[in-house]
């Protein structure tokens, strides 16, 4: 049983194989935290002993104790308007204009499984995996009541959060602030690591001291965003890869987010994630219930490499669905930076027959297919086949292909309308813009309202059209632009900041609806590369591209800031032509293949412009991903250097069974009159024997874990290494 009580004290404590989370009802009801990290066996209470705070007030029913403060204690849902001067979790306003809440403890449930959240994408288990605690709170004053959602996964160290709040009075409210989680820590943690970054250029870590006030990474581009990841790390200072205690926190939500970070002045940490506050407020009728994205979470006392293999694992098994979300991936070929706009079948054609021959599985016609699309300022919306470009139709076209003995698949924005579309002009109700204000456009193009249930069924309609009427494999599902201009004819009570939310459940409910009805049709995320890389994408899609960033050497860095939650699988990486079209870099086509097979590999480049040698290097290349690809996204995952903090990217890949491993990376600049590279391993059973492929000499677990190889001698800038190490039997 993960999930203890103690009626009499009213403790709760929630434990998985290798954590511990404790909170408890106190004497006046309050939902207090005791407790997050390892597993302590003993309630946790003892640490709360606070003494008369100034200017932090207390609770009527303390009397004359005036050590009883919401201002400092831990608590697990703070409210906003009664006296917690922190960041609060939950905040509404009242008809009577009063925007107070004081939730108080009104019981608890224990039941078998996971919970599932209403029209939102949660972790999902077996029944006999995983255990709910539902703990319920009533406000002090009015008919609201909250019940907080605890999903325990124990043999994954993950415990997922939620709340749903309910509007059970006769008066309709507003929430201001409806967050998924609070975490209130004492002060063991001294730094936390976010990521943050650019269109190009995703997920970079950064890790921060915690200062004093309030912290934030947030998003309120209507998606997660390149500019900062629904994630973030909390850990001590002297937390490494293998060594320290860290708590990740993971929302599950592709639209405007925050997470919060107070260091009070007590140095305490509170952390609250949830949908942002800002551009939220929401009517809750009379009768009516809120559901809030899942926050994952999980702790380990053992560095940031254990917590990534617990959310590796977990969003692998228990986030991402369908016939792909543990089968091999096909290895494709996209023509974006091939031919961009500028394409005809013939050309497809070619490119494919080639790719083809080359050992890829699949060839994805990207932008430009459809409509009047020639350049990135018209037709989209118009999601008919262009036929002045492929004159076979999509139909013709995909069965050609197939006759190459390729799969085929297919690019599409379907959230965004271009004004020059035939879509526009006969909706341009559609696209969202505030009343007698010009719209801001981003790449010339406007937002689809898929708040509006006809918009939403349009687009069902049209892409399943699409689907049916060829052979479609796979849907690359694009997103190139930030959301803003809210404003919805078609929401009745002109409450503007529900439309973030509603947008973002729009989406998931179209993708809901495709996904199930097409199973076999493989659906990769993408926003403009990697700008809506969340846990809530995919739930629907097991793949997203990663960044419109092909270039070799930054795809380390950001595939390394990826893999901080987001499992190798889940990384859509291809190499592309040099010199690069991004940066400009010349790297070679060896290193390009070994930073692309850092995920669902492919191509991105014209296959037909290739020279002989580069083909025969490519044959060789995709044959080799093949044999190595279910080690790559079934194995372990190390990161073995920072490729911010080091001229080498090394990382690792070792079987579960641990008797194959698979070192991969790169050195950036060459170093001349130097010693060869060591690099320690990590994963490997210490008392078996290896062969390392590079000189098939053998080496024990021991040796090579605790001495390390030494690299083959690098020469020039970019320098690949792959070196496969198996079990010597
Ligand atoms: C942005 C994507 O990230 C690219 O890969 C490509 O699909 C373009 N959009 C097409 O417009």
């Amino acid at each position: 049983m993960p999930v203890t009580v103690n009626e009499r004290s009213g403790l709760f404590r929630i434990e998985t194989d290798n954590s511990e989370y404790q909170l408890m009802a106190d004497s006046y009801g309050v939902l207090r935290h005791l407790w997050y990290g390892e597993r302590v066996g003993m309630s946790m209470e003892h640490l709360q002993d606070y003494p008369d705070i100034g200017f932090s007030g207390n609770i009527y029913e303390a009397g004359n104790d005036r050590g009883y403060s919401l201002d400092t204690l831990p608590l697990e849902y703070p409210c906003g308007g009664i006296g917690d001067f922190r960041i609060n979790a939950v905040s509404a306003v009242h008809s009577d204009g009063s925007f107070a809440l004081d939730l108080r403890y009104d019981g608890y449930s224990i039941s078998g499984g996971k919970y599932i959240i209403e029209g939102l994408p949660a972790v999902y288990a077996d029944y006999d995996e995983a255990e709910t605690l539902e703990i319920f709170l009533k406000d002090t004053a009015s008919d609201v009541f909250v019940t907080l959602k605890y999903g325990v996964l124990p043999k994954l160290d993950i415990i997922t959060r939620c709340a749903v709040i309910e509007n059970r009075g006769s008066s309709d409210i507003f929430l201001t602030n409806a967050a998924s989680f609070c975490l209130d820590m004492p002060s063991d943690y001294s730094e936390w690591i976010h990521f943050h970054g650019r269109h190009t250029c995703e997920r970079l870590t950064e890790r921060r001291p915690l200062l004093h006030g309030i912290q934030e990474s947030s998003s309120i581009r209507g998606t997660s965003s390149h500019q900062q990841n629904p994630s973030l790390i909390l850990c001590g200072k002297d937390c490494t890869e293998t060594s320290g205690s860290c708590i990740g926190v993971l929302l599950m939500y592709s639209g405007n987010f925050s997470a919060r970070i107070e260091y009070d002045q007590l140095e305490q940490i509170r952390l609250v994630m949830g949908i942002n506050s800002e551009l939220f407020r929401w009517e809750l009728k009379s009768g009516g219930r809120f559901f809030t994205p899942e926050a994952v979470m999980s702790y380990s006392g053992a560095g940031f490499e254990l917590l990534s293999h617990n959310f590796h694992k977990t969003i692998r098994e228990h986030v991402c669905r369908g016939k792909y979300k543990l089968s091999e991936r096909p290895v494709l070929i996209n023509s974006w930076e091939a031919a961009y706009f500028d394409f005809d079948d013939n050309k497809i054609l070619t490119a494919a027959k080639e790719a083809a021959r080359l050992g890829i599985d699949m060839f994805v016609l990207d932008d430009g297919w459809f409509g009047k699309r020639n350049d990135d300022r018209s037709g989209l919306g118009d999601w008919y086949v262009n036929t002045e470009k492929i004159r076979y139709g999509l139909d013709g076209l995909s069965k050609k292909i197939k006759s190459f003995g390729m799969d085929f698949g297919l690019w599409i924005e379907p959230e965004m309308v271009s004004e020059d579309s035939w879509l526009y002009r006969s909706h341009p109700e559609w696209a969202i813009a505030v009343p007698n204000r010009k719209p801001t456009r981003g790449r010339y193009q406007l937002v689809l309202d898929i708040t509006r249930e006809d918009v939403r069924e349009y687009l069902y309609n049209v892409i399943s059209g699409i689907l049916k009427s060829a052979e479609i494999s796979y849907i690359k599902w694009d997103m190139n632009r930030s959301v803003c201009d809210w404003y919805s004819a078609c929401l009745e009570n002109k409450s503007m900041g529900e439309m973030p939310h509603r947008y973002v459940l729009g989406l998931y409910e179209l993708l809901e609806r495709l996904t199930s009805d097409f199973p076999d049709v493989l659906f990769e995320g993408c926003s403009g590369g990697g700008g809506r890389f969340d846990a809530g994408m995919l739930y629907y899609c097991p793949q997203i591209w990663c960044s419109d960033d092909t270039d070799a050497f930054e795809r380390t860095k950001i595939q390394y800031g990826t893999s901080f939650f987001y499992p190798v699988s889940s990384i859509g990486s291809h190499v592309s032509a040099v010199p690069n079209h991004q940066t400009g870099r010349s790297i070679s086509l060896k290193s390009r293949c070994i930073a692309a097979m850092h995920g669902s590999f492919g191509y991105e480049l014209d296959p037909a412009a290739l020279s002989d040698a580069e083909k025969a290097e490519i044959i060789t290349q995709t044959e080799r991903f093949k044999k190595c690809r279910g080690l790559i996204h079934n194995g372990k995952y190390y990161r073995l250097t920072d490729p911010f903090d080091s001229n080498l990217s090394l990382w690792e890949y070792v079987s579960e069974d641990k008797s194959e491993i698979l070192l991969q990376g790169m050195q950036f600049r060459a170093v001349p009159n130097f010693t060869k590279n060591k690099i320690k391993l990590r994963g490997l059973d210490e008392n078996k024997n290896y062969i390392v492929a590079a000189d098939e000499k053998i080496y024990s677990g021991k040796a090579l874990m605790s001495g390390g190889i030494l690299l083959p001698e690098a020469s020039g800038d970019f320098f690949a290494y792959e070196i496969f190490i198996a079990e010597a039997k």
